[in-house]
């Protein structure tokens, strides 16, 4: 059959319209911000009927998702609760069986039948450790993709319910609680069970946007901001890879205990060393290693913590070296005499040179698996401002503070050493990925959200 020239035409011209580019898959993406006071991260969705947009805080640890819905004040036309039938309530991945009567919480929820039980977990606050006792819904969430206007539509987001009260400590802009965490219930799981593998860049500071992008296990794009709008450069280059390596234990994660949850949700990996200028930090080594009775030791990833946070002879160890180095006729610095907590090593900004990659101080080097598999941690990851004005302070600390002894976890890497760095978990393969510093190649967490958010 021959279409007349016009129509033909037409008929061209919509087809390359409407043909999706080959190069460019449809991802799941949101952006992350970080919080001015609390310095930790929220992720940037839609929830509910109509959809409204809410950030929930970031976690990397915690089982499940869960968000603000004091009942009378749970504004949507799409959720339900579950009602309770014990092994499906276990099923869905909340760590352990609880039927509970919807009439017990807080303000009453208008869709709740007493005379049904319905599904319920215990929503916890890893920041302050806190946690209560609450229903199961299911409703709404949606977020971007970078296949412009289309959304990723989640109809049947399944989370717990909490009161405000459990916010506490939390970024003020947070309604909430995502957890990307090795779980069941995590975001990017219920995002695409098929693939669960995602990406992760921090912003470094309030005022720029990082992203989240999910379903993909690569390659992850920056836009190149210094030349023409359309070119990107491919992140590939800059990882490095480490096991992702599972805790069998995972009593001690939260305040309550599961007793049929299988291991931690949380991200560990095999840190062998730390390095100081080339140097190695003394350490006993047999915190280095999960221990498969009880879950202790190890190195673990956690966006809870601003700060990485170390065991105290191996804090003890790495300050000591860190100022020693820092001493030596490359940097000759002196810290100062009164340290602002909670950090144990600071200097006077004024004796610091500040380059592209941070204030120039001794390089940390977190030795993963293998000794060619090393996390670069320049000056910005290492180094925090601490400035006061009435105190007439202005300061440069050292963001790794002391954690204590006889802690489950002795090495907890937290999120001033993540910004600005890609990090990707591959759930498929169970390996980490991280860029290092995006500064030292010119870049940040702006430039990747600029490649997957290209319309803002
Ligand atoms: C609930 O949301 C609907 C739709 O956005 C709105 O019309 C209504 O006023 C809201 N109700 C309350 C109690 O906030
Ligand atoms: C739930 O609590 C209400 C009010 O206390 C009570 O009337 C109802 O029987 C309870 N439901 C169940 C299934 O126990
Ligand atoms: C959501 O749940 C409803 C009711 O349980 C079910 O019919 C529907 O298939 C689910 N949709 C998806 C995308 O899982
Ligand atoms: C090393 O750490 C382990 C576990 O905390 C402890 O039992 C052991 O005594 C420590 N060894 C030394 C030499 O400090």
């Amino acid at each position: 059959m021959s279409l007349p020239l016009p129509l033909l035409l037409l008929n061209i011209l919509f087809s390359i319209l409407l043909l999706p580019t080959p190069t460019t898959q449809s991802l799941p993406v949101a952006p992350i911000s970080k919080d001015k006071s609390t310095n930790l991260f929220t992720i940037s969705v839609s929830t509910k009927t109509p959809l409204r947009p809410t950030k929930l805080y970031l976690d990397l640890g915690f089982l499940f998702p869960w968000m603000v819905c004091d009942g009378a004040t749970y504004n949507s036309s799409s959720f339900h609760s579950i009602t309770c039938d014990p092994t499906f309530c276990a099923d869905l991945g909340f760590g352990g069986l609880s039927c509970d009567n919807c009439t017990d919480f807080g303000p009453p929820d208008p869709n709740c039948v007493p005379s049904n039980l319905v599904c319920g977990a215990f929503p916890e606050n890893p920041v302050t450790v806190d946690s209560i006792s609450d229903e199961v819904l299911v409703d709404t969430l949606s977020l971007p993709t970078t296949d412009g206007p289309t959304l990723h539509h989640l109809p049947n987001f399944t989370f717990s319910c909490a009161l405000s009260t459990l916010l506490k400590g939390l970024p003020k802009t947070a309604t909430g609680l995502a957890t990307l965490s090795r779980s069941k219930l995590s975001l990017q799981n219920q995002i695409t069970p098929a693939l669960n593998s995602f990406a992760l860049c921090f912003p470094s500071s309030s005022k720029a946007t990082g992203v989240a992008i999910f379903a993909s296990t690569g390659p992850f794009y920056a836009s190149l901001p210094s030349s023409s709008s359309s070119s990107k450069i491919d992140l590939s280059e800059y990882f490095i890879h480490t096991p992702l390596l599972i805790n069998p234990v995972a009593t001690g994660d939260t305040e309550i205990t599961y007793a049929d949850t299988l291991h931690s949700p949380q991200y560990f990996i095999g840190l062998t060393s730390i390095q100081v200028n080339g140097h190695s930090v003394p350490v006993n080594a047999s915190l280095l290693t999960i221990r498969q009775d009880n879950g202790f030791g190890g190195t673990k990833i956690s966006t809870a913590t601003p700060y990485s946070v170390l065991e105290s002879s191996i804090h003890k160890a790495f300050t000591q070296l860190f100022v020693k180095e820092s001493s030596s006729s490359a940097f000759n610095l002196t810290p100062v005499s009164s340290p602002v907590k909670p950090f144990s090593v600071c200097y006077r900004a004024s004796d610091i040179a500040v380059t592209r990659v941070g204030p120039l101080v001794p390089t940390v080097e977190l030795v993963l698996h293998a000794a060619n598999v090393v996390w670069r941690v320049l000056g910005a990851n290492s180094m925090v401002r601490v400035t006061n004005k009435k105190k007439g302070l202005d300061l440069w600390c050292l963001g790794f503070v002391d954690g204590g002894i006889n802690k489950k976890t002795p090495i907890t890497i937290g999120g001033k050493q993540l910004e600005d760095n890609v990090v990707q978990f591959d759930l498929q393969s169970n390996m980490f990925g991280v860029t290092s510093s995006l500064l030292s190649h010119s870049l940040s967490c702006s430039d990747v959200n600029a490649y997957y958010f290209p319309r803002d």
